[in-house]
């Protein structure tokens, strides 16, 4: 027995080299860490249950019969983050260069199935040069079983995507799917076709960063929803996002003991909104003082930075804020902001995470560009993720809600549970200037003194609907609120919710306007 032990020390010892010494100072050369640095870094110490170790590719062409290595560049199994169980894979650049082979994929697919009977989130930890080239379509077929299970997994089981390295061509399609894509700045990149092949085809000449990089698509694509400075902070911010997030789609959020005695009441708040309502204030103030310890994990920082996601606690409870922001194009809804927050509001809702919702909106982006580009389309898809949430949701207006965007912004209209409005609330078809040019056209164009006219007119509208009281008395809203009371109010809220029903009709599947 002795002896079959040492053997088998010997081979576990073999298969944790991976590519050899000389690789893996390679990977480190390039500042990359390896699959296992990266696992340990990732999930609670000692936590890591590997399987599938002695996988080895099947291919005999091109040579590849002399370099079988055990596991096949990438490593799978099962760990714990903060103690709640998670399946892993982390590609292993220095076999093969990570690349996806047959077995490479089995192994994938393993962990992906087991996850989803289990009923666990799935991080994946990429850094691969894509299809293994020697395998040709058997290599392709792998990346086909992958992408299939991650579509089935989606709404079933949390799905995380580092990209830690290369990720090229149909490869970024596995990631695409899944919920969360994490980038490192300047280590890893993501396209369809490299920079050579752009090149040869529109004539462009980019490099590998600007046309895939992390911060291209943290900024301008959408694609990343986090872009890091290192491998280390993309590894502690998803072990931070699996803390908000349950297990599975029929599981809770894990939820942080709260003392409910403590002073709820945040002054603060009142001096928040400035007197001139045409002037800008950060909405991440207000996102800060309403949830506990001012933590606050935002999703896609840099991109459409007029809307902002992402999640935090309130009263223990882990919660999705969706927020306009009135400091960067006035908070209004554009193609991408409409996007960035349906798709973050759908992974909230797939997942039982409340949501918040802090509104200031002066309505939908005017302009050619906008509407051959499909604002009508796009705007659709936060409108249908908002009326199809049955999550427990809550909504404060803080300033303007007009026009569609006051009922997009999960109006009570919507479903929104309960909404409330503080007195700086301003509700109506559209801003008070546009309003009274419209309806007061012939009378202001006939009048003696018409710019005097304009402002009667305008003060009277502002007067009637430049503020939450209509909205209040017919039931729309359910209180209008001070400032300082609104963490008490939502605190109260989403507690109350807490055993919230509601469901939609039977159906197949809907049909979000895409
Ligand atoms: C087999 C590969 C490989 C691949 C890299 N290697 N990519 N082996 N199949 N796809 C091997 C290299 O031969 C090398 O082996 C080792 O990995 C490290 O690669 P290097 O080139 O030395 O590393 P680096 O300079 O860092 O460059 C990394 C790279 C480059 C940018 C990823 O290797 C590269 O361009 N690879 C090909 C990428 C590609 O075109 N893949 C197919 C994309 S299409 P040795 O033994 O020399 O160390 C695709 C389709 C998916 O993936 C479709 C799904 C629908």
């Amino acid at each position: 027995m002795e002896n079959k032990i040492n053997k088998l020390k010997e081979l576990r010892n073999e298969a944790l080299m991976g590519g050899g010494s000389a690789k893996i100072k390679s990977q480190h050369d390039k500042g990359k860490l390896t699959a296992r640095e990266r696992i340990s870094l990732l999930v609670d110490e000692g936590s890591f249950d590997e399987i599938d170790m002695f996988v080895k590719h099947r291919s005999n062409d091109f040579g590849l019969d002399k370099q079988r290595i055990s596991g096949d560049g990438v490593v799978t199994g099962f760990a714990r983050i903060d103690s709640r169980p998670v399946a892993l894979f982390s590609q292993d650049f220095t076999v093969f260069g990570g690349s996806l082979s047959e077995t490479h994929a089995e192994k994938i697919c393993k962990i992906v199935d087991m996850a989803m009977k289990i009923g666990i989130p799935i991080i994946g930890l990429n850094d691969s040069g894509g299809a293994r080239i020697q395998e040709g379509v058997v290599s392709l077929g792998g990346y086909a079983d992958i992408f299939l299970r991650n579509t089935l997994a989606s709404g079933v089981v949390p799905q995380i995507s580092a990209i830690l390295g290369p990720c090229a061509g149909g490869a970024v399609y596995s990631p695409a799917i899944t919920d969360f894509v994490f980038m490192v700045k300047n280590t890893s990149q993501m396209f369809v076709t490299g920079p050579n092949v752009v090149k040869t085809v529109t004539h462009e000449e980019v490099t590998f960063e600007e046309l895939g990089g992390a911060e291209t698509h943290a900024s301008k694509s959408g694609v990343a929803h986090f872009a890091m400075d290192s491998e280390i902070e993309v590894l502690n911010s998803i072990r931070s996002l699996v803390g908000y997030i349950p297990l599975n789609w029929k599981d809770k959020s894990p939820e942080k003991s709260f003392d409910f005695e403590q002073d709820l009441i945040v002054p603060e708040l009142d001096d928040i909104i400035p007197d001139n309502s045409n002037k800008p204030y950060d909405m991440n103030e207000v996102i800060k003082l309403l949830l506990d310890g001012s933590e606050f994990l935002e999703v896609h920082q840099n991109y459409a930075q007029n809307i902002i996601v992402g999640f935090g606690r309130v009263g223990g409870m882990s919660v999705g804020v969706v927020a306009n922001q009135p400091s960067v194009l006035a908070g209004v809804l554009d193609i991408n902001s409409s996007v960035k927050g349906a798709r973050f509001i759908r992974f909230c809702d797939a997942f039982n995470i409340p949501l918040l919702v802090l509104e200031d909106v002066p309505g939908f982006l005017p302009g050619t560009e906008q509407e051959w580009n499909g604002i009508i389309r796009h705007g659709a898809k936060l409108l249908f993720a908002f009326s199809e949430a049955t999550v427990p949701k809550v909504t404060v207006i803080t300033r303007k809600a007009y026009g569609g965007a006051y009922d997009v912004m999960n109006s009570k209209h919507i479903r929104g549970d309960f909404n409330y409005a503080w007195p700086s609330a301003e509700i109506a078809v559209m801003g008070p200037k546009g309003a009274v040019e419209i309806i007061f056209k012939k009378e202001i164009s006939e009048a003696e003194d018409p710019e005097q006219l304009l402002e009667n007119r305008l003060s009277e509208y502002i007067e009637k609907f430049a503020n939450p009281f209509i909205a209040a008395e017919r039931g729309y809203l359910d209180d209008v609120i001070c400032p300082r009371e609104t963490r008490l109010k939502i605190i109260n809220a989403f507690q109350l919710l807490k055993t919230k029903v509601d469901q939609n009709p039977k159906k197949k599947h809907c049909n979000i306007p895409l």
